[in-house]
């Protein structure tokens, strides 16, 4: 990054070319930034506005350009919620802004596999943890499964906690993440009930204080993944899951900040011939209880494994059903009032 010395010499060039008012110095010192600033990284916005003044005819639109980048060089504030500083939108080409995600490959690196059923691509943490919280803050995933948040939020630098019912596959996940030296003290990785889980249990001697949940549920009983009761694949009904995922957001959403963020992800389900919309009734149970609604993302969802090796079938199933085959699942991204 750069440093003060560099942004004063920057902004020294600049406003001394200004004040001479001599258009041919004014585009010297431009380029001459241009090519200073090119040896620093994160500086795009900066040397994007400077382009511009560049390419500006007028010395007035020149130095309105010179000035722009100047503060921004200055570093505007970031959001109170994240590291994101909204006028340094040219430095953010990775990060999301539009809500239809299409994700072609599911991102391969020394720890995410696909061999936990039902765990999710780690581009969608990643894009949730980098929008919606700061380094240092505490990550909440009270759907661990084999920890893809725990992984992407200990990498980008937040602390994690994650809740899953299973020990089996908490100790996994554990294990995991210490093959690949992510478990230290910025992780709490425990094993119970989300929806009755204590305090004491959920954060030890952490402060009892969140900045971002993220919850990937089961979506009902598409996958089973255990026998245990207490798992909401068991739920015996719509209804009855809807109510154990309010449970699970009402014990842990306690903890979360208000003005702060919820991701839930979640997709639909097919049973008995109709369309059973399992994701807009989930996101109801948020705004039931004290959330408001920023945005629902439609992301391409490519089924599992099975499912894709009979593709025919399933295309004959559909036309012969009079129904389309899920290709998406939601993500709802809510601030807590
Ligand atoms: C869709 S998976 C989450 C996968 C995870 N995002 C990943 O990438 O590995 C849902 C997880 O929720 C767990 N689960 C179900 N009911 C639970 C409950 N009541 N409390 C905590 N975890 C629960 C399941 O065991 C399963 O691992």
């Amino acid at each position: 990054m750069i440093r003060e010395s560099n942004v004063l010499w920057v902004e020294q060039t600049l406003n001394e070319s200004i004040a001479s008012g001599n258009v041919k110095i004014i585009q010297n010192a431009i380029e001459t930034s241009i090519e200073y600033l090119k040896d620093f990284t994160g500086e795009g916005a900066v040397v994007y506005c400077l382009e511009k003044a560049k390419k500006s005819y007028s010395t007035e639109r020149k130095t309105h350009y010179c000035k722009r980048a100047i503060s921004l060089l200055h570093g505007e504030e970031s959001l109170p919620y994240s590291d994101i500083v909204p006028s340094r939108w040219m430095d953010y080409s990775e990060i999301k802004t539009e809500s239809l995600w299409i994700m072609k490959d599911r991102k391969r690196d020394d720890f995410h596999d696909a061999s936990y059923w039902g765990n999710f691509v780690p581009q969608i943490p990643e894009q949730i943890v980098t929008r919606f919280s700061k380094e240092g803050d505490v990550v909440l995933d009270p759907f661990l499964g084999m920890g893809t948040t725990a992984a992407v939020a200990l990498r980008l630098k937040r602390k994690i906690i994650g809740i899953e019912l299973s020990n089996d596959i908490a100790e996994k996940a554990k294990s995991k993440l210490s093959s690949v030296g992510l478990v230290n003290d910025s992780a709490r990785i425990v094993s119970g009930d989300s929806s009755i889980i204590s305090g004491e249990e959920i954060f030890g001697d952490w402060k009892r204080e969140v900045e971002l949940i993220i919850m990937h549920p089961p979506y009902h009983d598409i996958i089973k993944f255990s026998r245990n009761p207490q798992d909401l694949s068991n739920a015996i009904s719509i209804d009855h899951f809807l109510e154990r995922l309010e449970d699970v957001l009402i014990n842990v959403g306690k903890y979360l900040l208000k003005g702060r963020f919820l991701a839930l992800v979640i997709g639909d389900k097919y049973a008995d011939s109709e369309w059973i919309p399992l994701g807009f009734k989930s996101m109801q149970v948020a705004l039931n209880n004290g959330y408001k609604l920023k945005s629902i993302i439609v992301k391409n969802y490519e089924g599992t494994r099975g499912k894709r090796m009979q593709e025919n079938l399933w295309k004959y199933r559909a036309l012969k059903g009079g129904y389309y085959t899920f290709r998406h699942e939601y993500i709802f991204i809510f601030k807590k009032v």
